[in-house]
């Protein structure tokens, strides 16, 4: 499909848009820095600081951009698509789970986990995906917290944000609902050998929460 006029001035509206969220984004980790330094005389930018659940959106915010962005732009220029012809497809490399075996390139949800692998090393802002019905371990909600929060966004279809303690420091975490948009979505999950393993009766449709992406703002870092 050929993008029209107005489509490429949303897309130069959104451009601007992410730009403007990370900066709002490096802003607020300064915010929340000073905040948890112990002195130093720093400015108490915190006073007038961001809300960590508004904080929370723009970092969501990036993240979703990025990962529509790759599929976007990326997957679906691609001949192959686990095995399958693309039809539209002009870059002659398989997207596929197995990248690392066969030369291909990872899927969106390994793209993510591998960012998130990077900025959570070592550090105590984390986030990743969740689900109840996860393919890869890693994403298996396992803090009552984690548990919680992943039954109230399939029950509602919202994000669930609340204050927790994580070995005794506190956080502000935030889940938000990850669904089925696509058909791509519903027929990879519902086909894919581990998810028939496991859970041979839970078959997605369109719209369902499928999982979702969890952010972990510390609150009292400081350094
Ligand atoms: C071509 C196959 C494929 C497509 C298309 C796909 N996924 Fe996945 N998805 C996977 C695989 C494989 C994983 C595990 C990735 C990993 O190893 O981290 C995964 C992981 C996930 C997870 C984390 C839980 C888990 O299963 O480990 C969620 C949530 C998720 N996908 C949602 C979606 C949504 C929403 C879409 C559509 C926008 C989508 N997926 C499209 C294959 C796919």
């Amino acid at each position: 499909m050929r993008a029209n006029s107005s489509s490429n001035w949303f897309s130069r509206l959104k451009a601007k848009t992410i730009g403007m969220v990370s900066m709002a984004i490096a802003v607020c980790f300064l915010a929340v820095s000073c905040a948890g330094g112990s002195g130093g005389g720093s400015t108490p930018v915190a006073a007038a600081g961001i809300a960590p659940d508004i904080v929370a959106d723009y970092i969501h915010a990036v993240m979703e951009a990025d990962r529509t962005a790759y599929t976007k732009h990326v997957i679906n220029r691609l001949k192959t698509l686990e095995g399958k012809d693309k039809p539209d497809g002009v870059i002659d490399v398989e997207a596929t789970e197995s990248w690392q075996q066969t030369d291909g390139i990872p899927l969106p949800a390994q793209m993510f986990r591998l960012g998130s692998e990077i900025a959570s090393d070592g550090s105590p802002f984390t986030y990743q995906l969740l689900s109840s019905w996860y393919i890869n371990d890693n994403h298996e909600p396992r803090t009552e917290f984690e548990k919680t929060a992943i039954q109230s966004i399939v029950d509602t279809g919202e994000p669930y944000k609340e204050y927790q303690e994580v070995a005794g420091k506190p956080y502000f975490s935030a889940l938000y609902p990850d669904k089925a948009v696509a058909e791509a979505c519903v027929t990879c999950h519902n086909t894919h050998p581990t998810h028939l393993e496991r859970y041979p009766d839970k078959v997605f449709e369109m719209g369902d929460v499928m999982g979702g992406i969890i952010i972990n703002i510390p609150l009292d870092e400081a350094a």
